[in-house]
């Protein structure tokens, strides 16, 4: 009796630490390092793109270095917290700048709080946990390493990450925009809010207005 009495006991008790675990353990997104470098493999509708991406919070930047696939012609997305980003190309076939002004700063490292868990999915050959910000973004992180293995903007614009450098910082003279983003006519300064589809302004604009 009192053995049965002490078994009915554990398994309840085995029963609630399942159950008390399972519901405490919806994985979070990991935030980002304050510092790295990925290179991303980007497909819109089949165009493809390599990106390098150099995320410096603490300095208040952020890169994202483009080239479309067989394309000499690298554009330049420099963005600084305090709202203004250089867009240029310094290739002498196509050279030009425009500065852009956005209300918001650059991505906190902790933009996916609150992000929905939708659970696992293989993706890329990785176990995934897969998160969504509805309107914004799908977000699918590695089970074992919490590094991001791919995420989909709410366009369809897709970034595979192939390298993930924590603490990767590029040096200072690398984020001097050209002498002619400082020798702009009037038409080419814009107030407005940056809106579009380029990758810049996906995860500057929307992650804000999704926050907002
Ligand atoms: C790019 O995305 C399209 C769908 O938009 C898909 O059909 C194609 O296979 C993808 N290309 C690569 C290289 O992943
Ligand atoms: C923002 O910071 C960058 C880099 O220091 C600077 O070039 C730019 O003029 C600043 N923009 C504003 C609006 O102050
Ligand atoms: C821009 O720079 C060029 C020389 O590179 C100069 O001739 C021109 O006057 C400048 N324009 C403005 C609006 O400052």
């Amino acid at each position: 009796m009192a053995s049965a009495i002490e078994h009915i006991f554990t398994v309840t008790a085995l029963l609630s630490v399942v159950l008390f675990s399972h519901s405490a353990a919806e994985p979070v997104p990991a935030a980002w390092p304050e510092q790295f470098h990925s290179v991303l493999f980007m497909n819109r509708s089949g165009s493809l793109q390599k990106l390098d991406l150099w995320y410096d919070w603490p300095n208040g930047r952020n890169f994202n270095i483009i080239q479309d696939q067989l394309n000499d012609v690298v554009d330049y997305d420099l963005e600084w917290t305090n709202g203004t980003s250089f867009m240029y190309t310094l290739h002498p076939s196509d050279r030009h700048c425009k500065v852009v002004h956005v209300e918001v700063g650059i991505l906190r490292p902790n933009w996916l709080d609150g992000a929905t868990y939708l659970g696992q999915e293989q993706v890329d050959n990785f176990l995934c946990n897969v998160w969504e910000k509805v309107d914004f973004i799908v977000y699918y992180e590695d089970v074992l390493t919490r590094r991001p293995v791919k995420w989909i903007f709410y366009t369809g614009y897709t970034a595979h990450v192939m390298t993930f450098e924590v603490g990767a910082v590029l040096e200072d003279a690398q984020w001097q925009a050209p002498e002619y983003c400082f020798n702009q006519t009037e038409n080419m300064l814009e107030s407005a809010t940056v809106r579009g589809d380029s990758f810049g302004s996906l995860m500057r604009g929307k992650v804000d207005a999704a926050a907002a």
